[in-house]
Parts: C-alpha cells; sequence; structure tokens
C-alpha cells in the first residue's frame, strides 16, 4: 500500500530511515561499540582477495563497497558487472571471497556468476533482500538487507540498506584481519548509528528538490560528479535519472571530466556535483571552475561548509548534514533519488513503472 504518497518509489525513499536502522541493528553491537556478523564458518581474516559481482544499482554499491574494503581491510577487491564477469573467464585463486550483491536475489546473470565462483572454489557470500531467493539459498554466508519488499522497479531503499551491510562487512573483516583497532571499529559503528538520523535530515530538503526539478526536467542531457565513494553515487544519480525521468544521463568521476566529456558542457547541460567537504573537495573545486568556465550550470550537492566555499554562482545547491565520508555515500542517495523522483513527476511519466523495464531481470 503506498498509503499518503503518490508513489511506491516515493515511499520508499521515504522509508530509508527506518529500513536503514532495522538493518543496521542486525549487523551492529551499540553497546558494546562493535559490528557483529552472523556466524561465520569460514575463517574470514584467512580471505586475501574479494571478488563483487552484482548488476546496476546493486553494482554501484559494490563500487562504493570496493573502496571500503580497500580502505579498512587493506585487501585487494576485484569488481565487474555479471554479465561481463561470467563470459570475461576470470581468473579466481583459491582462498578468495566472492560477493554478490542483489535486491531480488533472482537477476540471472548474478546468479550464474554465482554458481560459476562456486564451481571454482570461491567462498560465496551475498547481500540480498529476499530472504527466500536463488541467491540467498547457495550462500556460504548470507548477508540479508532489511529494506522490506521493494515495488518501485527504480531500485531506492534496497540500495542504502545494502550500502549498510557492506560497511559493516567492512568493518569487521578489517577487525579480523587485524587491520582495524578496537578504538576505530568503535567510531565506525558510532558513525553508522548515526546514518537514520542523516538520513532523516537529507530527506528534510524534499521541498526544495522537488522545486529544482524543475529546472532539470527541460534538460537533454545531464551530467552527475563525484570523487572516491561518491563517484558511485553519481553513476547511480545518473541512472535513477534515465530510468525514471528518461533525461539522458551521465556519471563521471570528477577528475575525468576533462577527458573528454568535458567537450559537452554548455549552459543547457546541468551538471550535478556530488562533493561533501573533506580531503577531496579542493579538486573537486576545481571541476566546477572548468565547468562554470564553459557556461555550465551547476547543482552543488555538499555540506554548510562545502557549501560555504563553493555555492556561490551555482544553478542550486542542496545542503546535506556533516556526515563521516565513509557514510556519505549513504546519506547523499536520498537528493539523488529525490531529483531524479521529482524530475519523473515533472515530465509526468510513470515512476514505479518506467518503459521497457522489469523489476527483476531474469534473463541473460
Ligand atoms: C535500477 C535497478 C536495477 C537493478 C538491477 C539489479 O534502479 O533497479 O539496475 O539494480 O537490475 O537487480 P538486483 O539487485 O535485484 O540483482
Amino acid at each position: 500500500e503506498k498509503g499518503n504518497y503518490r508513489h511506491f518509489m516515493q515511499k520508499e525513499i521515504f522509508e530509508q530511515p527506518t529500513v536503514v536502522a532495522q538493518t543496521l541493528r542486525s549487523y551492529l553491537r551499540p553497546v558494546e561499540q562493535q559490528v557483529a556478523l552472523p556466524q561465520i564458518d569460514f575463517d574470514i581474516s584467512a580471505i586475501d582477495r574479494v571478488t563483487i559481482v552484482a548488476c546496476g544499482t546493486s553494482y554501484y554499491a559494490g563500487l562504493v563497497a570496493k573502496y571500503w574494503f580497500e580502505r579498512f581491510a587493506r585487501v585487494p577487491v576485484d569488481i565487474d558487472y555479471a554479465s561481463e564477469f561470467r563470459y570475461r573467464d576470470p581468473v579466481l585463486q583459491p582462498g578468495g571471497l566472492a560477493l554478490f550483491i542483489s535486491q531480488s536475489g533472482e537477476t540471472a546473470d548474478t546468479l550464474a556468476a554465482l554458481r560459476h565462483c562456486k564451481a571454482n572454489g570461491q567462498t560465496i557470500a551475498v547481500v540480498v533482500n529476499v530472504p527466500t531467493s536463488s541467491m540467498a539459498r547457495e550462500a556460504d554466508l548470507l548477508l540479508p538487507t532489511h529494506a522490506g519488499p521493494e515495488i518501485g522497479v527504480a531500485s531506492t531503499k534496497a540500495f542504502t540498506c545494502q550500502l549498510a551491510v557492506l560497511a559493516a562487512l567492512a568493518a569487521h573483516f578489517a577487525v579480523k584481519k587485524g587491520q582495524m583497532s578496537r578504538e576505530e571499529e568503535a567510531a565506525i559503528v558510532h558513525h553508522l548509528m548515526e546514518v537514520p538520523a542523516s538520513l532523516n535530515e537529507a530527506l528534510s530538503h524534499d521541498a526544495e528538490i522537488a522545486a529544482m526539478a524543475h529546472l532539470i526536467a527541460p534538460a537533454r542531457d545531464v551530467l552527475y560528479l563525484g570523487r572516491g565513494p561518491d563517484y558511485p553515487l553519481a553513476l547511480e544519480g545518473a541512472l535513477k535519472l534515465k530510468e525514471i525521468s528518461y533525461i539522458h544521463a551521465e556519471g563521471y568521476a570528477s577528475g575525468e571530466m576533462k577527458h573528454g566529456p568535458i567537450a559537452l558542457i554548455d549552459e543547457a547541460v546541468p551538471v550535478i556535483v556530488l562533493a561533501p567537504s573533506g580531503p577531496l573537495f579542493e579538486k573537486t573545486v576545481s571541476n566546477m571552475e572548468e565547468v562554470r568556465a564553459r557556461g555550465g550550470k551547476i547543482v552543488l550537492i555538499s555540506d554548510a561548509e562545502g557549501l560555504a566555499e563553493a555555492g556561490e554562482g551555482c544553478m542550486a545547491t542542496i545542503e546535506m548534514p556533516k556526515v563521516h565520508p565513509l557514510i556519505a555515500p549513504l546519506v547523499y542517495a536520498v537528493p539523488v533519488q529525490l531529483l531524479a523522483y521529482h524530475t519523473a513527476c515533472v515530465k509526468g511519466t510513470d515512476v514505479d513503472q518506467p518503459r521497457n523495464l522489469a523489476k527483476s531481470v531474469t534473463v541473460e
């Protein structure tokens, strides 16, 4: 039931503080300030390589997780789209962990990749929203997201719940590998516990973003830029906009823009910049200057500090709460979802059932 919401997608966007909290509850012990994973019957500290495989939005969650695994656990991560992974004859050494991320647990390419990894001696971990799904049944380590049923074809709450589980997994892995101290683990638990409140704060900008959608709706093309763990969010923002508003959009790593896509920039191409303040911010500001010098119109999504520094001269800004860089991808998911949602509403498209798309892709 949609309740007071116009669309399932809108309802699911607004459910995120609740379902992310629900998901975190089963992966964190707030009192002990520890990460708590389900019983694992293999030695996780012996794992020296992680292979992540998924499709679409779930793949973007995997891209964020790659940053976390490498940063925290210092373990090399290979990641690929399931449809590519299957056919490229990947090198799988014994002792590897293969991690599959899927809302439905039934995506044909991801499931086939899982079976390929299993046959090649990998330990199989699965982050999945449907606990009775094929992937859930075939996992050695089942890591459920507790997002509840996701009806809107465009994935929203499943994505942020995936990120919550993956952050906890990366921290647990780091502790087991001796790469993370008790103090660092406690700090991460603390930051993750703050996520639901930060999601609420991000959602409080809904009306502003709805107004902003009128600036995006007339565009033929939109560019999304992000760096580091927020680069996958640029990809996710572009995917959301494409699939429900049918506006062509591309996500790029901010620093990659001058290697090609900058040729597209003019006053008709809105550029959405996802940039929390922090060590990477200055670099992104210079990328914004490059856009501005070519007449590009910028929507800057940042925190108060970032907006004070670089908000002037932007077509629009959206203020996010100041969050730890670790959890920024979870929080910055909200404005990109809302911007896509409201743009689609302005265009009058069928938000919950976009053309040509199916909720679960069970053909290869
Ligand atoms: C985008 C979207 C798709 C799915 C993809 C994978 O909004 O929903 O890109 O993320 O089809 O689906 P799952 O996660 O069920 O494997």
